[in-house]
């Protein structure tokens, strides 16, 4: 597999990919489409991870149309709130490794240590000498501008400072720009982070998750389904100016948590079909486990070593302990060759993550000293590594370097049918 050189190659880039994406029936031929293990028979779908992160300034208005113009499936934003209530775009809860705010003057007196509770089973993470978006304005926010992490010494660096963070309602309208301008439709799947920060001093508990539900019902991309307090937003003020949509039509909409109470918020007030992020709960990678996910999530996405060295291994190179006896009587953990049939056996839908570009080290447990933690799988190749998942029949993945993860989807696709 040739590496794609990121510097050389933005506009080649494009045009490959118009080429990948502009069928999405890569073999336009009479003969029907191949049949995926996917749950839905379909070939796997690719997220955009925060955009496309491997070339472009992560969650970037360019890091955005670089997804699209590689022909992701879905573009992912993740969502924090401002102190003033605006929801951002940004990974972490912070600013410090991916914005220039170390160098404004006006905003070192706002760094600060906070520690707040990250998943259901009430683990608790601390984050020292930081700037959370929680403390800053809408305003200061816009004093930002977003860098690649430098230790990515292989990304393109010259794209730093170009763009600025955008807010929730921008992403949207960039999702409904490139909808309508390639004429293809875009999934998008935000990421509610932190909740349990988020909703901290607000004026009710779900605040966070009422202001995400009412702006993505607003783009049109969700229908809400149960009672939101509607009254608590009045100042949301949602732009009326939406671009029209003309013939395009909207892709697919999906929410994602690693709060399981928040995720199972966001599916009883919306049709939108819920993600929910499971790494270090034990019980969740059992069989009783994936029953209670699937009263409430359609879709269980998760690291992909998970599949590979499978949960238990996994879980205890993390040092995440569990009770035995607890385990045994929830089935016991489902073996990695056997996660994706006991998730489709449920209805349940799988997303593992993150498949980098090939430049940087692919980082499965397979260097590790700890035998017992070893990993079964070491992939020599970007091809070896994705056709393992495609085989095993994952219906999402989180991918960097999308083009060359279609180029790869083609080619498996192309062999299936030639098997077929
Ligand atoms: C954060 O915690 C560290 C370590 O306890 C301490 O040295 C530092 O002063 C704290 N920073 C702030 C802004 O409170
Ligand atoms: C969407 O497209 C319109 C028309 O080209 C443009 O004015 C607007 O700035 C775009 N929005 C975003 C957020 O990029
Ligand atoms: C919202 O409901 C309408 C009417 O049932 C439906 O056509 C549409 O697909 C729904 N939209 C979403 C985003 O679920
Ligand atoms: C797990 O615990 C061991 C022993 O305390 C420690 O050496 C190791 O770094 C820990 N691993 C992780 C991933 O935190």
């Amino acid at each position: 597999m040739r590496v794609w050189s990121p510097i050389a190659s933005t506009a080649s880039l494009a045009v490959t990919a118009a080429t990948v994406s502009a069928s999405s029936t890569p073999l336009a031929s009479a003969s029907p489409a191949p049949k995926w293990n996917t749950l839905s028979g379909k070939m796997t779908r690719l997220v955009g991870h925060r955009g496309e992160k491997a070339f472009m300034p992560e969650h970037s208005l360019g890091s955005y149309w670089q997804a699209a113009l590689e022909g992701a499936d879905y573009i992912e934003p993740d969502l924090g709130l401002t102190k003033d209530g605006h929801l951002i775009v940004n990974h972490n809860e912070y600013l410090g490794g991916t914005t220039n705010i170390a160098r404004i003057p006006e905003l070192a007196h706002l760094k600060s240590n906070k520690t707040w509770v990250y998943d259901v089973d009430g683990r608790e993470k601390t984050v020292y000498n930081e700037w959370f978006v929680a403390d800053l304005t809408l305003e200061q926010i816009r004093m930002l501008r977003i860098n690649q992490a430098s230790e990515y010494t292989w990304r393109p660096q010259h794209f730093n400072g170009y763009f600025g963070i955008l807010t929730f309602e921008e992403y949207l309208q960039v999702v409904r720009n490139v909808t309508i301008e390639l004429g293809r439709p875009f999934g998008v799947i935000p990421e509610l982070k932190s909740p349990t920060l988020y909703n901290r001093g607000r004026s009710y508990d779900r605040y966070f998750e009422d202001r995400a539900i009412l702006t993505l019902e607003h783009y049109g991309w969700a229908n809400i389904t149960r009672w939101i307090n509607r009254d608590q937003h009045i100042d949301l003020r949602l732009s009326v100016k939406l671009r029209p949509l003309g013939t395009a039509v909207l892709g697919p909409s999906a929410w994602q948590s690693f709060d399981m109470d928040s995720a199972r918020y966001l599916a009883q007030h919306t049709d939108v079909p819920v993600v929910a992020l499971v790494e270090q709960l034990p019980w969740a990678f059992t069989p009783a486990g994936l029953d209670r996910l699937a009263g409430f999530a359609k879709i269980l996405s998760t690291w992909k070593d998970i599949f590979v060295a499978g949960p238990e291994a996994y879980l205890r190179h993390y040092n995440i302990t569990w009770d035995e006896q607890d385990i045994e009587q929830m089935g016991g953990f489902i073996a990695p060759k056997d996660l994706v049939r006991e998730a489709h056996s449920r209805g349940i839908e799988l997303s593992p993550y993150t498949f980098y570009d090939s430049r940087q080290d692919m980082a499965y447990m397979c260097q590790d000293d700890n035998v017992e933690s070893k990993s079964k799988f070491c992939p020599k190749s970007k091809a070896e590594e994705l056709f393992y998942f495609f085989d095993m029949g994952v219906d999402y993945m989180f991918v960097e370097n999308i083009v060359e993860a279609s180029t790869l989807r083609l080619q498996y696709d192309n062999q299936l049918a030639q098997a077929a």
